[in-house]
């Protein structure tokens, strides 16, 4: 009797090792073997003419992105808002105005950054709020007054300057690979549509379309605060 109960031990101390290693094994390469994970951003907004509809395509479709909101425009939309983040998106901020960081003090970030964050903290509750810079410029010593992830973006759609929809959505068609965080602005009616037309190209290629947070968790990187990133994959740009 006590020899098979201290196989049995053995047995099971053996499985649990093995279900312990197979856990470890099961790390981002291989999620990423599993499947296709896409971000797709959106700068500038919310505005009440063009994010709804961008919002009533991507429900339809099952598909999450992030929005990069300003302060400014933030403050003018708070049921807009609230419905952005209760529809599964992430939520993060672009400054309150849109100025290019690298060309203002240490203070005057600080302020345009806590501004922004009161706002949606005040509409939203409780929650990190990550930043992209505006033109993704900021100073590399500027990151540790930052304590939320920095994203910037490895695809740029350029929608702001094509302003047509198959232009837009063929040009990141194009590039779009797994992994790649896309730089869109829903402040554009041709940015909606092209939009929703990659969203379902992509979904039918076995693309999932994911928040920012949750592409760098599938892929293994622990965003930290100050640190800047392209994409999970890809090292800041200076
Ligand atoms: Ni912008």
């Amino acid at each position: 009797m006590k020899a098979k109960r201290w196989i049995a031990t053995v047995v099971i101390a053996f499985f649990i090792m093995l279900a312990a290693v197979l856990h470890r094994a099961g790390n981002a390469s291989e999620v990423m073997e599993a499947g296709r994970y896409i971000a797709l951003t959106f700068d500038d907004g919310p505005s009440s003419l063009t994010t709804p509809e961008l919002l009533d395509g991507l429900k339809e479709r099952g598909a999450r992105a992030t929005f990069f909101v300003l302060g400014m425009e933030a403050e003018k939309e708070p049921e807009l808002l609230r419905r952005i983040q209760a529809e599964g998106h992430q939520v993060a901020q672009h400054t309150y105005s849109h100025v290019k960081l690298n060309e203002i003090s240490d203070a005057a970030l600080t302020e345009e950054l806590t501004k922004t964050n009161e706002i949606l903290l005040d509409i939203l509750g409780e929650g990190d709020y990550w930043l992209r810079p505006p033109y993704g410029l900021i100073r590399e010593a500027q990151c540790a007054l930052v304590n939320v992830p920095l994203i910037t973006w490895s695809v740029d759609s350029e929608d702001w300057k094509l302003r047509e929809k198959e232009a837009v959505s063929r040009r990141v068609l194009e590039e779009a690979k797994s992994g790649d965080i896309i730089l869109m602005h829903d402040i554009h009616p041709t940015t909606v549509h092209a939009a929703l037309t990659i969203v379902d190209e992509l979904q039918a290629q076995g693309y999932t379309f994911l928040t920012v947070q949750e592409l760098m968790c599938i892929y293994g990187v622990d965003a930290g605060a100050g640190e800047l990133y392209r994409a999970p994959l890809l090292p800041g740009q200076w």
